[in-house]
């Protein structure tokens, strides 16, 4: 038999079909457009998504014996507001992730009504890209359309919706809409109550790897399937590549250095840390994850070698910092390129370079950057690690793991092994994985990716390296505090 993993991104959908034992068959994309109304808006027409789902399972399909596929499952962008009316049809475009017009609705939930208010009832603190501040807005500036909402949908949600016509969603993704009491997997009350929406208006709740139904019969006849082919409910884009990493079961770690970084960290108890500096989120095995995200990671070194210090070997520029060098370095570098998310949440941050002296060298302040992410994914681990979660090995991904220095840079700050694994698919593997879950073929998510993930190489850490590390973290960790008021004073400055 065969399954069907849909990563529903920002950009594409990307869909990959996999045999029952793991194998990769095949992997199709299909782009849609993104709109931006308004500068910091960003919408999508969830029928784009559709029709470019519809298209690419075909080319997906097109050499498979469609008798085969037994499952269907979903990663998605997570926090999207999609709205249906009570034909279910969709009432505006959806209002994405990464649009920013809620500040003033994050501004009453965080400030009027208080953080530690709204973290009580869902373990996190309101952020622009969070569903529920789009609900609200849509309440104040479209009175008409809030009128309308008969049901309220994640990204991928409406997709499995359209494949099955059941309305669900799953606690991971779920836990990104501020909506959720993360901690006991059911809709909070009070926050649907300051949303003024009701429960019937939300999806119903599963696992990620729980199947909400199957193939409607006319949509098993659109697409030539068998109606028997189940929809499996899928989870956020994060949760779901942490299962394409095997990141799953208490303590695991991921860590991505792509153009942002992300520490993802497993745990079976739910918690929450005093200033909401980490997501705290229902992970897509069943357990918990926390997550931390640092703005520029990747981004941060793309930066420095294409616009500062002009070239597109990025290799040779790492290759004079040889291995004498580490933990000895000092220059500091601060990577808030973007502001930055956590553990400072702060918009108004800037990139710093400090400890500059007439020595300094070009490949000082190339070893600082990759140093200064390496720092601010360190802050992160070490929230979780102030939970008691014991973390001692990582696994790295994203386009700045191809780089051995980085990695060894990685293993010493944090202080841990850094393991790399035998897939590079991320999200449509991990929902793939769901699908299977989802199908029986195997009895949970953490024996699947036992099974079918696996550390092809790993990057130790050494013991005086890490002390001298942990010194140059405490120096690094007293920068921002020091600059923070500057920071304010800049950004008012550029007003
Ligand atoms: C998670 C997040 C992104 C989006 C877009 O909090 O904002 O992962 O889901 O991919």
């Amino acid at each position: 038999m065969v399954l069907v993993g849909v990563d529903l991104g920002t950009s594409s959908v990307k869909m990959l079909l996999m045999e029952e034992n793991g194998d990769i068959k095949k992997i199709v994309t299909r782009e849609y457009p993104l709109s931006i109304p308004r500068p910091g808006w960003s919408e999508q027409n969830p029928e784009d998504w559709w029709n470019a789902f519809k298209d690419g399972l075909a080319e997906l399909l097109s050499e498979a014996d469609h008798s085969q596929v037994a499952g269907i499952s979903f990663s998605g962008q997570m926090h999207g507001l999609v709205i249906l009316d009570g034909e279910d049809n969709v009432i505006r475009p959806a209002i994405l992730w990464n649009d920013g017009r809620t500040q003033k609705e994050c501004d009453y939930l965080n400030k009027t009504i208080g953080r530690e208010k709204i973290s009580s009832y869902t373990g996190n603190m309101a952020l622009t890209g969070f569903t529920a501040p789009k609900i609200l807005w849509v309440k104040e500036n479209e009175p008409e359309n809030f009128a309308k909402i008969n049901k309220i949908m994640l990204p991928k949600d409406y997709i499995a919706y359209r494949l099955s016509g059941v309305h669900c969603t799953d606690v991971s993704d779920a836990s990104g809409m501020l909506l959720l009491d993360v901690k006991n997997k059911k809709w909070s009350k009070e926050m649907l109550e300051l949303c003024s929406i009701n429960e019937s208006q939300l999806a119903k709740l599963h696992e990620s790897y729980e199947a909400v139904g199957t193939l409607t019969a006319a949509i098993a006849a659109e697409l030539d399937l068998p109606q028997t082919v189940k929809v499996v409910a899928g989870g956020g884009d994060q949760a779901v590549g942490a299962v394409g990493t095997g990141t799953v079961g208490h303590g695991m770690c991921s860590v991505s250095l792509g153009t942002s970084g992300t520490v993802f960290i497993v745990s079976k108890e739910f918690a929450v840390d005093d200033a909401n500096a980490l997501h705290s989120f229902a992970h897509a095995d069943g357990q918990f994850h926390f997550m931390g995200c640092t703005l520029a990671a990747a981004a941060s070194n793309k930066w420095w070698m294409d616009e500062i210090i002009r070239t597109t070997a990025y290799g040779d520029e790492q290759k004079g910092i040889t291995n004498d060098k580490l933990g000895k370095n000092g220059v500091y570098y601060l990577p808030y390129l973007m502001g930055e998310r956590t553990p400072i949440n702060n918009p108004n941050a800037r990139g710093t370079f400090t400890g500059l002296m007439m020595n300094t060298s070009r490949e000082d302040m190339t070893q600082a950057v990759l140093e200064g992410v390496a720092f601010s994914l360190r802050d992160a681990l070490e929230i979780a690690r102030s939970f008691g979660v014991t973390i001692d090995r990582i696994r790295i991904n994203g386009g700045g793991s191809k780089s051995p220095l980085w990695c060894k840079i990685m293993a010493n700050v944090m202080n841990v092994k850094v393991d790399k694994i035998n897939s590079a698919e991320g999200p449509a593997f991990g929902a793939a994985i769901l699908a299977a879950v989802g199908c029986g073929f195997y009895p949970s998510v953490k024996d699947a990716t036992s099974k079918l993930i696996s550390v092809v190489e790993t990057t130790e850490q050494d013991a005086d390296l890490v002390a001298l590390y942990d010194k140059r973290y405490q120096v690094w960790k007293q920068l921002y505090p020091a600059m923070k008021d500057v920071f304010d004073v800049m950004a008012e400055a550029e007003v």
